[in-house]
């Protein structure tokens, strides 16, 4: 193995895999597009909401300018703001948590399960008290949180339901796409998730007219027409060269999820008989393999088992390092170490795997060497 030592590389992404079209369908497209103009809001943004609707049958699929603004305009758009609580996860990225905050409302953050890493219901339903008004889950890593109970336990309490689906493009929870059933779904475009722009986008999507609507107009300035605002709005639109090239990425989605789960399954085959334990598959959520999480059994293995990867050329990285509760930006939820076991043992002893829906199984093969060598079963 020290023989291959920085000469094999795996790296996370390989951008070339994903245009198979490029120079037929992708650069003419483009060409034709810069020489139009319609660079904002133009047929191409249309176009994707249309097809990105269609392919996760929804009603209404409305593009902005990053998952990110997808959560902001989507609270904005059902009234949230100071005063409100909103009840998320301890272990999800910083935007889930910092669009609450730039909403004005307050983010009341839960701990997550122990197998599958996704938010724990029983902890939202323990957190719901007069002022929450709403429950983001995340489908975090790619695999999908139960849609249908998280609804029964909103409906039941009338919050809205929102779902940050910015790793989990095209999974499904019991048969239906992610996105759809809530009040809203929203989504990143960004390059490294499973249906990237080239540089920033997202959407929302909803089966509520009036939701979408509004974040249309949010998106927008506030303007139904030109020069008419009618509320205080963002600039966050789609640009028509993000929408052209998701267009054309979203007719591969379900074979590069498919492909992803086949290296998923080649992980779980080659690491089953070493000290590692990987995020729970199965049950009502599916699982699209945005990341590969592996789980060791104290940090310093993780810690070392990251650097030995990454020694070994291969692109080994933490998701998320450090939870929510514990980072600088939250410091005013007043969360103290301890507050969220669980996201607290994930963040010190998970780290990801390649997953790209290329990986060969000559790559398989050489990253379970490298672990396998790392802890001494090779
Ligand atoms: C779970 C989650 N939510 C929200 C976002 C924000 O998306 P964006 O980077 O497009 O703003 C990300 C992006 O990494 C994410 O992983």
């Amino acid at each position: 193995m020290n023989d291959n030592k920085r000469v094999y590389k795996i790296p996370k992404y390989n951008y070339a895999d994903q245009f198979p079209d490029l120079d037929s369908a992708a650069l003419p497209a483009i060409r034709r597009l810069l020489l139009s103009g319609e660079y904002i809001l133009g047929p191409e943004v249309t176009q994707f909401e249309d097809d990105f609707a269609r392919f996760l049958d929804v009603e209404h699929a409305v593009g902005v300018n990053s998952g990110t603004d997808a959560l902001i305009l989507a609270l904005d758009a059902l009234g949230i703001g100071p005063g409100d609580e909103v009840v998320t996860v301890a272990n999800s990225f910083h935007a889930t948590a910092q669009a609450i905050v730039r909403c004005g409302a307050s983010p009341v953050l839960v701990d997550c399960g122990d197998d599958d890493f996704l938010i724990s219901l029983d902890q939202v339903a323990a957190a719901v008290n007069s002022r929450t008004r709403a429950v983001v889950v995340v489908h975090l890593f790619g695999r999908a949180a139960d849609v249908e109970s998280a609804a029964a336990l909103c409906d039941h309490r009338g919050l809205f339901l929102i779902e940050d689906c910015a790793q989990a493009a095209g999974a499904r929870s019991r048969g239906k796409r992610v996105g759809t059933t809530s009040h809203a779904g929203c989504w990143s475009f960004a390059p490294a998730k499973n249906l990237a722009a080239a540089g920033d986008g997202g959407a929302v999507t909803t089966a509520h007219g009036d939701t979408a609507r509004q974040v249309r107009l949010l998106r927008h300035f506030g303007q139904p027409v030109q020069n008419r605002h009618d509320l205080v709005g963002y600039n966050s639109r789609l640009d028509s060269l993000q929408a052209l090239l998701l267009a054309q990425k979203l007719k591969h989605l379900d074979a590069w999820n498919t492909a992803r789960a086949r290296v998923a399954d080649g992980y779980r085959q080659r690491l089953s008989e070493l000290p590692l334990s990987v995020q729970e598959q199965g049950g009502p959520g599916e699982h699209v393999y945005h990341l590969f999480q592996v789980r060791a059994e104290s940090a310093e293995v993780r810690d070392g088992l990251v650097n030995c990867l990454q020694d070994a050329g291969v692109d080994a990285v933490v998701r998320y390092p450090v939870p929510l509760h514990l980072q600088g930006a939250f410091s005013f939820l007043g969360h103290r170490r301890g507050a969220f076991p669980i996201a607290e043992a994930l963040a010190q002893q998970t780290l990801c795997l390649p997953i790209r829906p290329d990986l060969s199984e000559r790559d398989l093969d050489y990253v379970c060497a490298v672990i396998a060598q790392f802890f001494g079963n090779s």
